[in-house]
């Protein structure tokens, strides 16, 4: 049974398999390096939210982030949820220190600020010159959505397949200011599925969004709770494995081109461009005039507009182990 064909067929085997699957930890944000790892921004909303974010600082001073409650080894960040400001509600918005060029980003989420009126919460990726590097978000949706919105923000130049993914398509053309769409639209994808955002995330204990950047495809899963995969848990995560993705972003873009240097952001912002905006649109408005006046008046029901994030960690191809390396080597070898 010994053969040497035999022997190297397993060699060939085995090789391949650690190359094709050859994703390296090498950022694992959790509880004790979180902060540190992350800068706050401190500026004016760039999407004209009615939020004051503050500094680490502030932050913990009003116990809006850090240790919060009993939330064992998980990231607390909140937002201020005893006053009332006429110049904006208080909230934290962070910033990775490092900047990546693709690779595969799971973060593991137990609960998140989301259906609730005013409320415009986000995990997401964004390259420096928005939008010529990019942006993608992961998590997004604003007053009472109950399920998940995931877009990309391009220059012009960028579009998608509405193929490949569970979720639908709601806009094409990732390119803020495409003719054919609304303002800032970019390429939208509609998760039709409660378990992935809000109330129904959160009843769930939240669960793992997965978000894999290549050259090819940027793609985006959605793992509940009880279902996340075990080569998730073991830190050896093989993409292949998992089916198809809730968004699949691939088809008329260059995204080694629109797609560059990124840093991961968390926020909660309030009203402003998108929740500010479709206040009047759903059943929030009969609760105010205004998002700002609703925002500014009720304190107590943003006492559950919290991220409580258990780790993010990244992942890139293993070093030495790209897939056409490995693959060249085992055709010389
Ligand atoms: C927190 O993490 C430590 C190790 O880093 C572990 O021993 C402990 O069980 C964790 N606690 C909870 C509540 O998960
Ligand atoms: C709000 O007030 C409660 C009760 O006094 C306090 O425990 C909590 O830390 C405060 N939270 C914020 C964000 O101000
Ligand atoms: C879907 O696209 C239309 C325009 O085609 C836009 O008006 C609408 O706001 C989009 N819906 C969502 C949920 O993004
Ligand atoms: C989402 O849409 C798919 C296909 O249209 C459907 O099969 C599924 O039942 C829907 N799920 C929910 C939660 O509405």
């Amino acid at each position: 049974m010994h053969s040497h064909a035999l022997t190297s067929v397993f060699a060939l085997t085995t090789l391949l398999r650690l190359s094709i699957a050859g994703y390296v930890l090498t950022d694992n944000y959790e509880r004790d390096n979180f902060f540190d790892a992350f800068t706050p921004f401190t500026e004016p909303d760039p999407t004209a939210g009615f939020v004051q974010y503050v500094d680490y600082a502030a932050a913990m001073e009003n116990k809006m982030i850090g240790a919060v409650g009993n939330y064992g080894n998980a990231t607390y960040m909140g937002v201020d949820y005893n006053s009332t400001s006429d110049t904006g509600r208080q909230s934290v918005r962070i910033t990775s220190k490092k900047a990546y060029n693709q690779g595969l980003f799971i973060a593991d989420i137990a609960h998140m600020p989301g259906g609730i009126c005013g409320v415009w919460p986000a995990f997401w990726l964004v390259g420096p010159n928005w939008p010529s590097m990019g942006e993608i978000d992961i998590i997004e949706g604003v007053n009472g959505a109950t399920t998940n919105t995931m877009t990309l923000h391009t220059s012009a130049g960028c579009s998608i397949q509405t193929t490949g993914m569970s979720g639908l398509v709601n806009t094409t053309d990732c390119d803020t200011n495409a003719p054919s769409q609304p303002k800032n639209a970019g390429c939208a994808v509609l998760s039709n599925d409660t378990a992935n955002f809000g109330a129904g995330f959160n009843a769930l204990g939240g669960g793992v969004y997965a978000t894999e950047w290549t050259a090819q495809a940027i793609s985006i899963w959605f793992f509940p709770r009880a279902s996340i995969p075990a080569d998730i848990a073991a830190n050896s995560p093989d993409t292949s494995k998992w089916g198809t993705p809730l968004a699949n972003y691939a088809g008329g873009c260059n995204i080694a081109q629109h797609f560059q240097n990124m840093n991961l952001v968390f926020d909660t912002t309030f009203c402003g461009a998108w929740a500010g905006q479709v206040w009047t649109q759903g059943s929030c408005r009969d609760k105010a005039a205004t998002c700002e006046a609703y925002v500014q008046e009720n304190a107590g029901v943003f006492q559950d507009a919290y991220w409580l994030v258990n780790s993010v960690r990244v992942y890139q191809e293993g070093s030495g182990g790209s897939r056409r390396r490995g693959v060249r080597r085992e055709v010389q070898g």
